[in-house]
């Protein structure tokens, strides 16, 4: 058992997970592997949140079955949200012949998973306990290269919104130890990485018993090397005037904020159980744009939660219209297992949440692009990720050229705002900030051309 192949479907956080993982099965000795064929072990890293996440890892499940049947020995493991429920399944098929699920893993069971790996190399295992104490705060990740690094700062949640697996499947909230996280984040600087994205599901709810979340906000934004520092996704009824207060002061603190509406109604909010009505949403909102001038908000939305009439959703896409968000994530209902809304019968068909959810998006992507047209002409600072694929005529083939000849080489990166911005390949290193004229926009990317000031002749300086 050494070489491991690990896919992760889901949020941010599961991104961080598998990351988490990655330095576990590592220090003990494993490799990580780039495709399941060349792998001793496949974990698929899950998330719960809607069914059509669910029905595409049991997708995916069934191809790795293929695989299994020409690679009897292959070890097939479900960690992260989905765990809870495939537990079920493993137990069921311990006696049957066709056994796929070697092991179910839940979020807070990967400290052990190389002990793991080896029992279900033997007899299928399950370990889905959730555990209040773990944080994994003393463990180093190994992260993906790039210029941006996640930093979990809390687990698991305890808002209870009626409609959200997420407090079932990941537990009760906890927050990493401030210390620790300041670590965490010297060591991220010191590894290259220049923004820093901190991530909870109710992120500024973070309080580790002596720090609250805009000191954590304060303390990470003074360490050397961090050029910026970003947070999501905060709950409406956390957002302090302390933590609004540290964006407005300090500069690495960016001006964005993903502040998660889910309805326009107080009916369906206070349905949802979102803990907030829609003055107090405003007042936030309102709050954080006069502290922050030129802040980008985005939000999400859920249409057709059981009950939501007519007048409910047209009062979320007045709200949307008048609240202009930069942009939006917006799904539709799905029940979910567990959850509290899930006893509630449905009352919107899945037509009418589909001509509700293509309303919203349309709305939302005049606003964006309205919103992206304020751009042109001006000069943004640009943090830069690296070559742009989509520029360059998508992903290198197999030879390692660009699918289209033709294309010209593109760098793109992140404005101040998280905007994407895309401009031709100045020959400026990925994690510097660039100054970009943007010169061009749609609804999701700005296009800009350099406005780099060439390096003053050397020769020059001397002998002046
Ligand atoms: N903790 C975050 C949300 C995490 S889940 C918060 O409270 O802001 C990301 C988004 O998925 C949610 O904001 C919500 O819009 C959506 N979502 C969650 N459960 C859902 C469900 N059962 N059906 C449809 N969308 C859902
Ligand atoms: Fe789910 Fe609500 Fe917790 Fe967000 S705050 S993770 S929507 S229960
Ligand atoms: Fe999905 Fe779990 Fe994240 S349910 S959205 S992976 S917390």
């Amino acid at each position: 058992m050494k070489r491991v192949f690990l896919e992760t479907y889901g949020c941010q956080m599961n991104v961080a997970d598998s990351e988490l993982m990655a330095g576990v099965l590592e220090r003990a000795g494993m490799e990580l592997v780039a495709s399941p064929e060349d792998a001793d072990a496949v974990i698929l890293n899950t998330c719960a949140i809607r069914e059509h996440a669910e029905l595409r890892v049991l997708g995916r499940l069934g191809e790795f079955a293929h695989l299994k049947s020409k690679n009897p020995d292959l070890i097939v493991g479900v960690a992260g949200c989905m765990a809870q429920h495939l537990r079920k399944r493993l137990l069921e098929q311990k006696r049957d012949h066709k056994r796929v699920l070697d092991l179910v893993v839940g979020p807070d069971g990967y400290r052990n998973l190389p002990d793991l790996l080896r029992r279900a190399a033997n007899v299928p295992t399950a370990e889905i306990r959730l555990d209040r104490d773990e944080t994994y705060g003393d463990l180093e990740p190994k992260r993906q290269p790039g210029v941006r690094a996640w930093i979990t700062v809390q687990r698991g949640c305890d808002k209870f919104c009626t409609y959200c697996v997420v407090p079932y499947t990941r537990g009760r909230e906890r927050s990493i130890p401030m210390a620790d996280l300041l670590t965490q984040v010297r060591h991220a600087a010191e590894q290259g990485f220049r923004e820093i994205v901190f991530l909870g599901q109710t992120v500024n709810s973070y309080h580790d018993g002596t720090h609250g979340f805009a000191d954590l906000v304060r303390a990470a934004s003074n360490v050397p090397g961090v050029l910026r520092l970003r947070y999501t996704s905060p709950h409406p009824a956390d957002m302090s005037d302390e933590l609004i207060d540290a964006m407005a002061e300090c500069e690495k603190v960016m001006p964005h904020v993903h502040l998660p509406l889910q309805s326009g109604s107080d009916t369906v909010l206070a349905a949802m159980q979102r803990s907030y009505t829609m003055a107090r949403y405003q007042r936030v909102l309102d709050r954080i744009r006069a502290r922050v001038p030129g802040v980008a908000v985005s939000t999400d939305i859920i249409v057709g939660f059981p009950g939501e009439t007519e007048a409910d959703f047209l009062a979320t896409a007045e709200y949307m219209k008048q609240a202009r968000f930069d942009s939006a994530f917006m799904f539709k209902y799905s029940a979910r297992p567990d959850t509290r809304s899930f006893k509630l019968p449905e009352t919107v068909s899945e037509d009418e949440k589909g001509r509700r959810l293509q309303h919203l998006i349309d709305q939302q992507h005049q606003i964006s692009g309205e919103i992206m047209d304020g751009y042109l002409g001006r000069e943004v600072e640009v943090l830069v990720d690296g070559p742009s694929w989509a520029a360059k005529g998508g992903k290198p083939n197999q030879a390692g050229k660009p699918a289209r000849a033709d294309a010209t080489p593109q760098l793109h990166g992140k404005s101040r705002e998280f905007k994407t911005v895309v401009w031709s390949d100045d020959g400026s290193e990925p994690g510097t900030l660039q100054r970009v004229r943007i010169v061009g926009a749609t609804p999701v990317t700005l296009l800009g051309e350099s406005v780099r000031v060439p390096r003053p002749d050397p020769l020059v300086l001397i002998g002046g």
